[in-house]
């Protein structure tokens, strides 16, 4: 399970999540091929459609990542994760033991788990993005575009990602997908702002959600969200070798120390 640090147990009864982060940038297509090995069949053909090799990369990454860690957290040998997807795509675990989520964007994986409940993570590299003004007009809430529109550059390429990434992470906890009209919920996105859900439709208590940027390092923008009012998150670096060195060893879950 998730364990917290004494001073955080001491101080804070928020609940916890742990965030993990894993470059992927130096896996090669033997690694990749190496990863595989933990994922079950279906995972394993459904990676083999992919016909970019950094897409097959991300995704194989990011699920056999993910059974790392759950099973690790629930102290279980990887293979005997057992994933199910709901409705609109989002993956669980069978026995719901524990809620997670994953993201991955150019040289990054990103998975989040919680043992309170639904949460959603999102990252997205940071790229050139000539519609972006479109995008923001046609699918953001009006105050987002306002706000957005209030910035120069590069504030405002800055801040439309940051935006995405919020909301990205707050469709994703409740897990609708396309289900969620994006324009009917308002994150913060100024600079000068913390994180936070400023409006959701139908919701008269949006500070019921919380959430939290992660800092991954320049190009890149990320964050985590959930349906708790506040949330201690910890995010952790994984080393992609500390999954290959553990797969080799054969008993890898049990090094990793939450
Ligand atoms: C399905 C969706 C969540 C995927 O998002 P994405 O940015 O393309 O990709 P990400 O890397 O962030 O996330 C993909 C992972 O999310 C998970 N996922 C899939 N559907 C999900 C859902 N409905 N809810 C939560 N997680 C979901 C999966 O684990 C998937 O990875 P995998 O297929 O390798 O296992 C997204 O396309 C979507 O439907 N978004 C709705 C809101 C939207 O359009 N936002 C755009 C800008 S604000």
């Amino acid at each position: 399970m998730l364990v917290r640090s004494s001073s955080a147990q001491e101080s804070s009864p928020a609940p916890a999540a742990e965030c993990w982060s894993i470059a992927v940038d130096g896996i090669d297509e033997t690694g990749v091929r190496d990863l595989s090995g933990l994922l079950d069949d279906a995972e394993r053909s459904r990676a083999a459609r992919f016909h970019r090799a950094e897409d097959r990369r991300r995704h194989v990454v990011a699920r056999c990542a993910a059974r790392v860690i759950l099973a690790a957290a629930l102290r279980r040998r990887p293979s005997e994760i057992r994933f199910v997807t709901g409705d609109a795509g989002k993956p669980a675990l069978v026995d719901g033991a524990l809620e997670f989520n994953l993201s991955h964007s150019g040289a990054f994986v990103v998975i989040a788990v919680s043992e309170f409940g639904p949460i959603g993570i999102d990252v997205e590299e940071i790229r050139p993005m000539p519609d972006r003004d479109a995008i923001a007009q046609r699918y953001f809430h009006p105050g987002e575009v306002a706000d957005l529109r209030s910035l120069t550059e590069p504030e405002a390429t800055l801040a439309f990602f940051r935006c995405w990434t919020r909301k990205e992470a707050v469709s994703k906890a409740l897990g609708l997908g396309l289900g969620l009209a994006l324009d009917d919920y308002c994150v913060s996105c100024l600079p000068w702002e913390g994180a936070r859900l400023r409006e959701m439709a139908g919701d008269a208590a949006p500070g019921r959600w919380s959430i939290r940027d992660l800092t991954l390092g320049m190009g890149y923008a990320a964050a985590v969200a959930a349906p708790v009012a506040s949330l201690e998150l910890i995010h952790r670096r994984l080393d992609h070798r500390a999954l290959l060195g553990g797969m080799a060893a054969k008993d890898f879950p049990m090094h990793l120390e939450f």
